[in-house]
């Protein structure tokens, strides 16, 4: 099998459920209770119409965008994902490279299997750094500083998840890590071996036991936004009122995200409350959104109302099982030709004229 047998972002997940184990695999694909909110990401896009513009000129097309004051060749980002060694042994390096080939930023988990200092050791990566919170707090603070110093350029708190939802298939495998791949961001055994499972799933014991993420509270964003001088951003918005308060706690960019509908089920798809949360920030803080992007036209859909860029998780870490970097390489070339193809058939040159009367 050629890479050029997969003409789309969909054609990578058969072929790596057949390379991963059915408890990797039911860990990456899954999302909790009935899986309502994981279809309705996808759904709800397929719902939205396009009206494009015509007779533009639109010979050629530009990309770039300007975000928290740096500019970015593409309004498309990678998702954080953990654990990227269980798709493929080269992880986060290989999904790292084909980013920075391209320009795009990764958003690393703090459940990398690879340290954050590595990953940035790759050249040319524009990188964010994405934030889970320990029960210890000097944990948190080395964490932050190193992803600082290493030149990560944005933390990224997420905040939807103060226990892990009810991921189904990872109860029936009673998923744990394979043996030989661990947190890697965490210095100390206890706290980067994600052990065996003892009932159901050993990442949603990890989230009882070792992470604070069930007592956060706003105060902690002041606290995090206290001690770095990286721009902060919210993942995991899905209300006006809420991003509101992330612009009013020092948040400077607000993530729109269900967590790929692996957390709060039949919570809505992102893109149904992207406008919402654009309004009640009123362009006090930068909106980007995840959840179910898999067609450039849906990148023009989150664009048109309102975000400035979008972050595609799953497919990333199914080309990543299928082709390490050169899979991963190849869905993003697919991404990018699909926004610069729509871009000349909804007659937009730059995405400036990605303007909101495109959807309707
Ligand atoms: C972790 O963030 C997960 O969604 O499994």
């Amino acid at each position: 099998m050629t890479l050029e047998t997969f003409v789309n972002l969909l054609d990578f997940e058969a072929p790596a459920q057949e390379i991963l184990t059915q408890m990797v695999y039911g860990y990456y694909a899954s999302g909790a209770d009935d899986e309502i909110t994981l279809y309705e990401n996808r759904a709800a896009f397929a719902r939205l119409r396009l009206r494009p513009r015509v007779l533009r000129g639109v010979a050629t097309r530009d990309m770039r965008t300007t975000l928290l004051g740096r500019e970015y060749a593409a309004p498309v980002m990678i998702a954080p994902m953990a654990l990227q060694r269980m798709a493929h042994p080269d992880g986060e390096l290989a999904v790292t490279r084909a980013a920075a080939a391209r320009g795009i930023v990764n958003v690393l988990s703090t459940m990398s299997s690879t340290s954050l200092e590595d990953v940035a050791a790759v050249p040319n990566a524009p990188l964010w750094f994405q934030l889970y919170v320990y029960k210890d707090r000097a944990v948190v603070r080395d964490m932050v500083q190193r992803a600082e110093a290493a030149g990560y350029q944005a933390l990224v708190l997420t905040v939807d998840t103060p226990l892990l939802g009810k991921r189904e298939a990872d109860i029936r495998n009673a998923f744990s890590v394979p043996a030989g791949i661990k947190a890697a961001n965490l210095k100390d055994t206890y706290l980067s071996q994600i052990d065996a499972a003892q009932d159901d799933s050993a990442l949603a014991r990890y989230w009882r036991e070792i992470l604070r993420e069930g007592g956060l509270t706003w105060e902690d964003v002041d606290w995090l936004a206290s001690i770095t001088k990286m721009p902060l951003l919210l993942k995991g918005i899905l209300r006006g009122d809420d991003a509101a308060l992330a612009h009013a706690h020092g948040a400077q960019g607000v993530i729109v995200s269900n967590h790929g509908g692996r957390q709060l089920d039949t919570s809505p798809a992102a893109i149904d409350v992207l406008e919402e949360v654009v309004q009640a920030v009123d362009g006090k803080v930068e909106v980007l959104l995840d959840g179910g992007v898999r067609r450039g036209t849906d990148v023009l859909k989150a664009l048109a109302l309102g975000a400035k860029a979008v972050l595609v998780g799953r497919p990333i870490l199914w080309a990543l099982a299928v082709g390490g970097e050169a899979g991963v390489a190849h869905a993003l070339d697919i991404l990018l030709h699909e926004i610069d193809l729509n871009m000349a058939l909804c007659g937009c040159r730059s995405l400036a004229d990605v303007t909101r009367d495109l959807v309707g």
